[in-house]
């Protein structure tokens, strides 16, 4: 009798660029205060990736290799590559393509996916199918955001969030049950509203004007996007556990995306989780929209055992959310 083909987490890698941006630092940029900050979204410093002719491909490259390096393979050996962006370095090609050229992944396709905040879940999910369908053995999928590229460093309301950073695992198929066992991914349009850069796609083409009305820009309404967000992202998470009867006490880490601690909070409470058990970076590198998971995931990668039960959790623009329940490959 055939046992199930599961998709495991068999390496990461992760990377955040050398450069920080405090909360001291945007002090002198725009009218805000560093209590604020850390109070409203638990941010202390971002890393910036700075450098003329430097994009989001450059911030996959190190991560990837990383995990190479880790798992002993050579990235000819890659077979697909996904990379979940909202900051791709050109409109196309994607950024996937170019990363596998950077780092001579010569015998890999790959491509793009846009679920902003929730991207690394969405990919996460997909890269599971192509190793569970028995058609491929090494996917890797990346969440890189070069957000500093989009962010008006003049809005106080956006700009204290954001950093830049990448990370990325390697999946492959498994037969002792480990890895990715299930994914609730949702989605709600009309969030568009709410979270979106309007300038520069085919509803608003890049000219004078939108450049001159800041179009290029992360728009957020804060607030309504808090008030979706603790809602959702609890509620997947909860649906998550209760399909899969999963208790508490069962679940050794929540990995949430790292958009506000008062968010992440608000869905440990809900899974009924002590704080000991929630991956918590925010301070030290922000929002890095689709970066955010597989970050927490390398920061913690040593406290990780063989079968731990992980519940990985995300919101963000689209709107997009989702849970997906992961026992821990190596
Ligand atoms: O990851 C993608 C999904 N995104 C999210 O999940 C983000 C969800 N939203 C949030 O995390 C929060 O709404 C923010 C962190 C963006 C804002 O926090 P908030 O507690 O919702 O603040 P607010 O927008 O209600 O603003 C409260 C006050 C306002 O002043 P008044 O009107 O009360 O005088 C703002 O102007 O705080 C002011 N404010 C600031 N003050 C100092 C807004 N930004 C700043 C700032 N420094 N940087």
């Amino acid at each position: 009798m055939s046992q199930k083909l599961t998709a495991a987490i068999t390496a990461i890698g992760g990377y955040v660029p050398e450069d920080r941006l405090t909360n001291a630092d945007l002090e002198k940029m725009v009218n805000t205060n560093d209590e604020w900050i850390r109070t409203r979204t638990g941010v202390e410093e971002r890393r910036i990736l700075k450098g003329a002719g430097k994009a989001t491909s450059d911030l996959c490259v190190p991560a990837v290799l990383e995990l190479c390096q880790k798992r002993g393979i050579d990235p000819s050996e890659i077979e697909c590559m996904i990379v979940a962006t909202v900051t791709p370095d050109m409109y196309f090609p994607a950024t996937a393509n170019i990363v596998c050229d950077k780092i001579g992944a010569t015998n890999a396709w790959g491509f793009d996916m846009s679920a902003a905040c929730s991207g690394f879940l969405y990919a996460l999910t997909t890269g599971a199918m192509y190793i569970e369908s028995g058609r491929y053995r090494k996917v890797v999928v990346v969440g890189s955001d070069k957000m500093s590229a989009i962010v008006d460093y003049s809005d106080r309301t956006t700009c204290v969030i954001f950093g830049d950073g990448a990370g990325a695992v390697l999946l492959e198929p498994n037969l002792e049950g480990l890895g990715v066992l299930d994914s609730i991914l949702r989605s709600d349009g009309s969030g568009r509203n709410f979270l979106h850069m309007k300038g520069g796609g085919s509803l608003h083409p890049a000219s004078m004007e939108t450049v001159a009305n800041k179009e290029h820009y992360i728009y957020q309404e804060g607030q309504t996007v808090f008030k979706f967000a603790v809602k959702r992202m609890a509620d997947v998470s909860a649906e998550l556990m209760e399909r899969n009867h999963l208790r508490s006490e069962d679940i050794a880490w929540l990995v949430p995306h790292q958009a506000n601690k008062r968010i992440i909070d608000a869905t440990a409470n809900r899974m009924g989780l002590s704080h000991e058990k929630v991956m918590i970076n925010i301070q030290r590198y922000g929002n890095t929209t689709a970066a955010t998971i597989p970050l927490c995931l390398w920061d913690w990668e040593s406290q990780l055992k063989k079968g731990d039960n992980l519940v990985l959790a995300a919101f963000g623009g689209g709107f997009t959310w989702g849970a997906t329940w992961l026992k821990w490959g190596h």
